[in-house]
């Protein structure tokens, strides 16, 4: 049986296919506000589920408690901000009350918004609270700072699902991956979050605990990733060909996770974990420098930080630490598992990979599988 939702219910912001039809037409002639790919993933993400309790954008009570406190205003577990913004100008012309409507980059009309709250925001505290700095390095600071001024809180309606392209084929709400979950007749379900290739370690810490569970849903994030991370598409092609030779059919599954990646580290494990706890996931994995970037979180934190909400978080943790090939050992370990010195462990560095992959060189099957890196080497000779 799939775990409950986040906050007790799967929240549900779409309309029947006649009611949508008419809220369509009716949603041509309202205002309306830009929605980037970022925002239209929130829409989506609230509007199936994926992000309950939230019905839609947060107001101010559940911002500040999220930043400054963790939780939302009712008390519930959450601890990455949920908002639109606009700027000063535009914010004044949308009157409380209203519906305004959300429309993407490519003219569609995601969803509506119904206007019960304007108000502004110290982007600085943010920072600090939410990514742990206020330099603009910082990726995701970098996109909190070209936000407007003013956020809009209220419920939204889901009025079309964005299309997700060649990613369709993997793409399910919440409903469906529970009710996949029981047709599998899986009780325990781990979730693993990714934004790369699928390397051995990631395999390793996965397989780990798939030997504590029923099955696997590999969840990779396919929304806005920062410019040197692997694209989507490259990703995705890797974890079928990973999956294929690697790993037990009737015990993995891979389905997209369409959020943007915020790079928000121990922050961001929390996130991450409930969603896929809205996804029906029991466990969820968080391994080292979890949702990290660059140098702004210590190896452990984010599971340190996710350690202390476990509970009222209500989906099981699984924490790995830093895992490598050993040449003595001969296989994957850890530090909890292997005796033998750093000079025996196979690591590469990012940048290293990159530039093997770059040149159309594999790098060494103890980090990454020939069939992963092969579609990789292309997918970086292509792009
Ligand atoms: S993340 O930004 O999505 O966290 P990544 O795709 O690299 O980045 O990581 C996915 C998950 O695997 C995270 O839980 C991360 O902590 C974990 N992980 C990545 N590399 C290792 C490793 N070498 N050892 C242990 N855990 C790892």
């Amino acid at each position: 049986m799939s775990n409950q939702p986040h906050g007790g219910s799967l929240v549900n912001r779409e309309l029947s296919e006649q009611e949508k039809a008419e809220a369509l037409s009716k949603a041509e002639s309202l205002k309306a506000i830009h929605a980037n790919p970022w925002v239209v993933s929130d829409i989506e993400l609230i509007g199936i589920g994926g992000f309950s309790p939230l019905t839609g954008f947060m107001g101010q009570a559940d911002y500040e408690g999220v930043i400054n406190n963790n939780h939302l205003a009712d008390g519930t577990v959450w601890t990455v901000p949920i908002t639109l913004s606009v700027t000063e100008d535009e914010a004044e012309q949308y009157k409380i009350g209203e519906e305004i409507a959300l429309k993407g980059e490519d003219g569609i009309i995601y969803g509506t918004i119904k206007l019960e709250e304007k108000y502004t925001y110290d982007q600085k505290l943010e920072a600090q609270n939410v990514y742990g700095t206020t330099e603009e390095a910082h990726p995701g600071v970098k996109k909190l700072y070209e936000r407007g001024d003013v956020y809009l809180g209220g419920p939204i309606t889901l009025l079309n699902r964005p299309d997700h392209g060649v990613f369709n084929e993997f793409y399910m709400d919440p409903n469906q991956t529970r009710q996949m979950f029981a047709d599998l007749g899986w009780k325990t379900i781990v979730g693993f979050q990714t934004r790369n290739p699928v390397h051995r370690a990631h395999e390793y810490i996965q397989k780990c605990a798939l030997e504590a569970v029923d099955g696997l849903l590999l969840n990779p994030l396919v929304g806005e990733t920062k410019s040197d991370d692997i694209p989507a598409d490259i990703r995705m092609e890797s974890y079928q060909a990973i999956l294929k030779h690697y790993y037990p059919a009737e015990r993995t599954r891979l389905a997209i996770y369409p959020a943007a990646m915020r790079y928000a580290g121990p922050k961001e494990s929390v996130l991450h974990a409930i969603v896929r706890k809205n996804f029906g996931c029991t466990h969820f994995i968080v391994g080292r420098d979890h949702a990290g970037v660059g140098d702004y979180y210590g190896t452990y934190e984010a599971q340190e930080f996710i350690s202390q909400f476990e509970e009222e978080l209500g989906i099981q943790v699984f924490k790995f630490e830093h895992a490598f090939y050993c040449t003595e050992c001969g296989n994957m370990g850890t530090a909890k598992t292997c005796p033998h010195g750093k000079e025996h462990h196979v690591h590469l560095s990012g940048t290293k990979v990159r530039e093997k992959l770059r040149n159309g060189e594999r790098p060494p099957k103890e980090f990454s599988r020939p069939e992963v890196a092969d579609i990789l080497i292309k997918g970086m000779q292509q792009n």
